[in-house]
């Protein structure tokens, strides 16, 4: 389904989210506790629009590795990383998002965006991205979730279950955009996230709820 959507992708997330998503993206990145010449690593990396953001805080002395089983998202997103000159330090790797192709305590930092409503198993991802992260690094997600007040989650869905696919079905492949809002409906709550993140043995695990609760970053230090 990415595959299909993958010349799109980004161009969707832009006009779906009225460009919210970048400032998400910030907010998101802000956790990881960056700084120049560590490494990162981006898990379901897609266009790799948060490992052009991880790029920035690790500078050229930093690397950064991008993984996602998808090949033409990664097609997109190392077409970006050339555009931008940051081929050199940004390695995109194909592999599994529930068994990441690296060794233990080899990141300074894991972030992954918009990826766990997609996996089969969150729990085994976030103990996947607290295996590959040193002692002291954080562990970062950022997802959509639901809004907290009823008012406003009757809006939101009233856009999200009937606009958006609309949108999506002009612009790009409606079932993908349908999947969309479905992906959300049973998927994990605020806080069974964060107990996920402690279960998979990361401390002092909190939640930022962006835009009254649409969206929600959770982070973790291992
Ligand atoms: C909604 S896109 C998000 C892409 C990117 N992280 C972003 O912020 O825009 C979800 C991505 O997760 C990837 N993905 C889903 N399940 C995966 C898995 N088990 N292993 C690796 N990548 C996965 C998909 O291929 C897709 O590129």
């Amino acid at each position: 389904m990415f595959g299909a959507i993958a010349g799109r992708y980004d161009l969707l997330n832009s006009v779906l989210s009225l460009c919210t998503h970048k400032w998400w993206r910030r907010v998101a990145l802000c956790q990881c506790g960056l700084c120049p010449g560590m490494t990162a690593l981006d898990v379901g990396a897609g266009t790799a629009d948060m490992a052009i953001g991880m790029a920035a805080r690790v500078g050229p002395a930093g690397r950064v590795i991008g993984v996602d089983f998808c090949e033409p998202m990664l097609r997109v997103g190392a077409g970006k990383l050339d555009a931008r000159g940051l081929s050199g330090g940004v390695q995109l790797v194909s592999g599994d998002a529930q068994a990441l192709p690296l060794a233990g305590d080899s990141v300074d930092a894991a972030i992954t965006a918009f990826v766990l409503r997609n996996v089969t198993d969150v729990q085994r991802t976030f103990c996947e991205m607290a295996r590959v992260t040193r002692p002291g690094g954080m562990v970062v997600s950022l997802e959509l979730s639901r809004p907290s007040s009823g008012l406003l989650r009757r809006f939101y869905y009233l856009y999200f279950y009937r606009v958006l696919p609309r949108i999506g079905g002009l612009l790009s492949r409606k079932d993908a955009y349908t999947y969309l809002p479905n992906s959300l409906t049973d998927f994990h709550s605020v806080d069974e996230l964060s107990e996920m993140m402690r279960r998979a043995g990361l401390r002092d695990v909190r939640a930022l709820p962006l835009m009254g609760g649409i969206a929600a970053v959770h982070v973790g230090t291992k």
